[in-house]
């Protein structure tokens, strides 16, 4: 695989929008554009930063260690699904992107390549090997067998998603393109209600998280809460790390924005296990905005994958440094050498 050099006109990762549109078939184009992600980006948008001028930050950096990972700035590469619909080096390219810029990347159970050429990618870059989504399988068996691939391989974090378990396809996938590491087979057939009876005897539950913590030592998160309550019972269950997200407005039509459900998750959880958070990240302030309301760490979706779009492994890579360099311009004027000094005094 090639990394052709950035474009010099790339300044911003909105600059890589048009360029993925370009490059993509309308219909993959709408699959990756799907969703009521527009309110999660103007509510960041609006968030006024402090500024703090006059202090020493010589020797301030972005680094930080999440779950016992050394990582060189918080901002993670969001699981997305079939990475080869958008460029041909699929996932492997994020992994080695997100391993190059010294950061992390989460697999999606619907990755469109084997875990362990991703994995291998990730290790290839100098990173350690990436986190593994996992949407549950319809019962503990399949989902277990899913869960020990990705570890076999080598992930080094399990990420149960659990805010989709409805999602209709918008999307008919081209022919040389599928989940790859899953197990072939259609759920079963039902009677009655195809939401009720259909989709949700599909879904996991609180129980089915509480087995999950027992099946694997790493650090398991749970993706997709933005209730409080919620974030106590799976910490209650035993969960390592809460990611808040609506994932980017892409399942429950109307639900909250994200960034206005970080604040009261993160006084719940008062410091007991990291708060990531993701959708509507479009530029490294909306980074330090997600940190200075309490997020560790944020996930990136869909800009990755315009930098994927357009320009392969460099895209994504080039995406990070993006978010990276403005998150530190933002923390110079905001005052802050490091990311622990970001905080609610920094929003105004
Ligand atoms: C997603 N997302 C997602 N999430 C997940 O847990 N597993 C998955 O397989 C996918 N697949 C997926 C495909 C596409 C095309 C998109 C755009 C998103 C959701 C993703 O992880 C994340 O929550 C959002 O993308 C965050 O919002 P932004 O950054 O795209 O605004």
């Amino acid at each position: 695989m090639s990394l052709s050099p950035a474009a010099p006109a790339m300044q911003s990762v909105r600059d890589y929008l048009p360029l993925a549109k370009a490059r993509l078939d309308p219909g993959i184009w709408r699959y990756l554009a799907d969703g009521d992600g527009a309110g999660d980006e103007q509510a960041l948008a609006d968030i006024r930063l402090m500024p703090r001028p006059l202090r020493k930050l010589r020797g301030g950096h972005t680094r930080l260690t999440l779950l016992g990972q050394e990582l060189a700035h918080p901002i993670l590469l969001a699981p997305v699904a079939y990475q080869r619909l958008f460029h041909p080096d699929g996932e492997v390219a994020s992994a080695m992107a997100a391993s190059a810029q010294g950061g992390q990347m989460l697999v999606s159970s619907l990755a469109s390549q084997p875990f362990d050429d991703i994995v291998r990618a990730a290790s290839a870059g100098g990173g350690t090997g990436p986190w593994f989504q996992l949407y549950w399988q319809g019962d503990r068996a399949r989902t277990l067998r899913l869960l020990q691939r990705a570890l076999a391989a080598g992930c080094t974090a399990v990420v149960l998603t659990v805010d989709a378990p409805i999602k209709q396809a918008t999307l008919q996938l081209p022919d040389h393109i599928s989940a790859v590491n899953l197990e072939p087979g259609e759920p079963p057939a039902t009677s009655g209600s195809a939401v009720f009876d259909g989709w949700m005897a599909q879904a996991p539950a609180w129980d089915d998280l509480a087995w999950l913590r027992g099946q694997t030592a790493l650090p398991l998160l749970v993706k997709g809460l933005l209730h409080p309550d919620d974030a106590e019972r799976a910490i209650a269950a035993g969960c390592d790390g809460i990611v808040v997200s609506n994932h980017g407005g892409r399942v429950l039509q109307c639900g909250p924005i994200s960034i206005h459900a970080l604040p009261a998750v993160v006084e719940r959880v008062d410091g007991r296990v990291p708060v990531l958070f993701d959708s509507g990240i479009r530029n490294g302030r909306d980074v330090f905005a997600a940190l200075a309301f309490g997020a560790t760490a944020v996930l990136v979706g869909r800009p990755a994958i315009w930098g994927l779009a357009a320009n392969g492994a460099m895209g994504v890579a080039h995406v990070v440094r993006l978010l990276r360099d403005e998150l530190e311009m933002t923390m110079a004027l905001t005052g802050c050498a490091r990311l622990a000094d970001i905080s609610r005094l920094s929003v105004c």
